[in-house]
């Protein structure tokens, strides 16, 4: 009866997975779909606990390391989820991606443990499960190894290192690992547990070498990239186990995570192939080519110019990029916006699908100060929009308003669509100085005639800006 009320929780629980991602898909509603997803987690983990027997019938016996581990996780990730920067999103991802890939790769390790116990050749193993082991170590190594290094490049602990044949070298051990990886499973009569060990260093060896040489900045990608890695790993967990919530649960991280992948290459119009060895951005431009370099000049505006721009104006439209998050001016920008509304300005936002540094990145950081998804306007539907525009704001942006990506073969972002900002009556620019944004390009668009620079920090300048607009009356 136990064995029945667990499997329909799982049901319950693998339902709730797919709703939940259902319900990610839209800022309206990502809070919802994010907590039913965990309560389908929660009552998964509780169900195993509780109800879960072995085929002897026995219930789980050490119950006092579980919930110890149960509690110490719990707090650790409420903490570091509670304290997170925006900013540094990405490497909390990471960091937990990264737990996930080796709880993976303990759970081969463990039940390599459990069926080798007393056995002397492979002949007398299962192979199916030698497989399944063997290939849930291997992914949930690299993606362990992998993600740690991810993280600290993010937090800037660790460089961008390449060396020469570097990527033959990984296809080398990647070869390697194959070879054991098969001499575990299939041949070796005695040594199966030294070379099981041996794949499980090099797989780590292989997570590290693959991460290290990729620019600093296309971290994101490598993330979702291995997310999906340790989604694969879980499945193979709950192929192990015959659970079929860890086997719903790893195949839908998985694909979403491989879907994410392909969706942020294709917003940055590049192969995975050109983000895995193109070392883009990171500092080394010249690797994906530098563009045309500009001569022109630009125009500088102070906020009180500005202020009078955009207070007379019909229609604003601001594009919000990595610069808002740095500088935490979400709230302020907010404000602007119900300022500017109250003049009766009509104010929308124009939100390109890779600004910022992660999927939805501005979508949560306007989220945050209660901006009204409404107002949130997608690339598409917004750059017929501009013509009609009568000032665009730019706070932050760079690469996702560069024209060169439409008229620069040259240029390493030539192909990714834009924000057609320049085709507004007044573009605005708030950012600190002329500095390049995460392509290592300069932007022509900052030296065209309809454009004025704002400089400073966007949470100094725009609360400039907002008092500004007040003096105005
Ligand atoms: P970027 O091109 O990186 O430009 C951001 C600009 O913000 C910089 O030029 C910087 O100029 C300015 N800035 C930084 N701190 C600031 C502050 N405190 N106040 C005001 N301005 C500040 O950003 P974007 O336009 O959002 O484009 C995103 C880029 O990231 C794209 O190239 C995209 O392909 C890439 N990328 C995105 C993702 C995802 S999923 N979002 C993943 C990987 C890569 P100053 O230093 O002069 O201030």
């Amino acid at each position: 009866m136990q064995q029945h009320i667990l499997q329909v929780i799982y049901l319950i629980g693998s339902v709730t997975f797919i709703g939940g991602l259902k319900y990610l898909g839209n800022p309206a509603t990502a809070r919802k779909g994010n907590l039913i997803a965990a309560f389908g987690m929660i009552i998964s983990i509780f169900g195993t606990i509780f109800l879960y027997t072995n085929h002897e019938g026995e219930h789980l016996v050490n119950l006092g390391f579980i919930f110890g581990g149960l509690t110490v996780g719990t707090i650790i990730g409420w903490m570091a989820a509670k304290k997170v920067q925006m900013t540094a999103m990405p490497e909390m991802v990471s960091l937990f991606n990264g737990m996930g890939g080796a709880c993976a790769m303990l759970i081969s390790v463990i039940e390599f443990n459990h069926l080798t116990k007393g056995v002397t050749g492979v002949a007398e193993l299962p192979t199916g499960e030698m497989i399944t082991i063997i290939i849930g170590m291997v992914i949930g190594s690299v993606s362990f190894a992998g993600s740690i290094i991810a993280w600290g490049k993010l937090s800037g602990r660790v460089k961008d290192k390449s060396f020469s044949f570097q990527q033959f070298i990984n296809i080398g051990l990647l070869l390697v690992i194959l070879f054991f990886a098969y001499q575990t499973v299939f041949v070796s009569s005695e040594e199966f547990t030294e070379t099981f060990y041996l794949v499980l260093g090099l797989s780590l060896l292989y997570g590290v070498l693959f991460v290290l040489p990729i620019g600093g900045a296309d971290m994101p990608v490598v993330i979702s990239l291995l997310n999906s890695f340790t989604g694969v790993a879980a499945a193979c967990g709950g192929f192990l186990y015959d659970n079929k919530v860890m086997l719903v649960g790893g195949i839908l991280v998985g694909s979403a995570g491989t879907l994410l992948t392909i969706v942020m290459c294709k917003a940055m119009n590049r192969s995975l192939v050109n983000v895995l060895i193109g070392n883009f951005g990171g500092g080394n431009v010249t690797a994906a080519g530098a563009g045309t370099a500009i001569v022109g000049t630009i125009k500088e505006v102070k906020a009180a110019d500005a202020a009078i721009l955009m207070k007379y104006a019909k229609k604003v439209v601001i594009v919000p990029g990595y610069g808002l998050a740095v500088a935490q001016a979400q709230h302020v920008v907010h404000e602007l916006e119900t300022l500017l509304e109250s003049e009766g300005v009509e104010v929308k936002y124009a939100i390109h699908p890779v600004a910022g540094r992660m999927p939805g990145h501005m979508n949560v950081l306007l989220a945050e100060s209660n901006v009204s998804y409404d107002k949130l306007v997608e690339m598409d539907e917004i750059n017929p929009e501009f013509n009609t525009t009568d000032v665009v704001l730019v706070v932050g942006a760079n690469d996702v308003v560069n024209p060169a990506a439409k008229t620069d073969p040259s240029s390493p972002i030539y192909g990714m669509p834009i924000l057609e900002v320049e085709n507004a009556q007044n573009i605005i620019v708030n950012k600190r100085s002329m500095k390049a944004g995460y392509a290592g390009i300069e932007n022509e668009l900052f030296y065209r005639p309809k454009t004025s620079m704002l400089f400073g920090d966007a949470k100094k300048a725009l609360t400039e800006l907002v008092s500004e607009i007040k003096n105005l009356g």
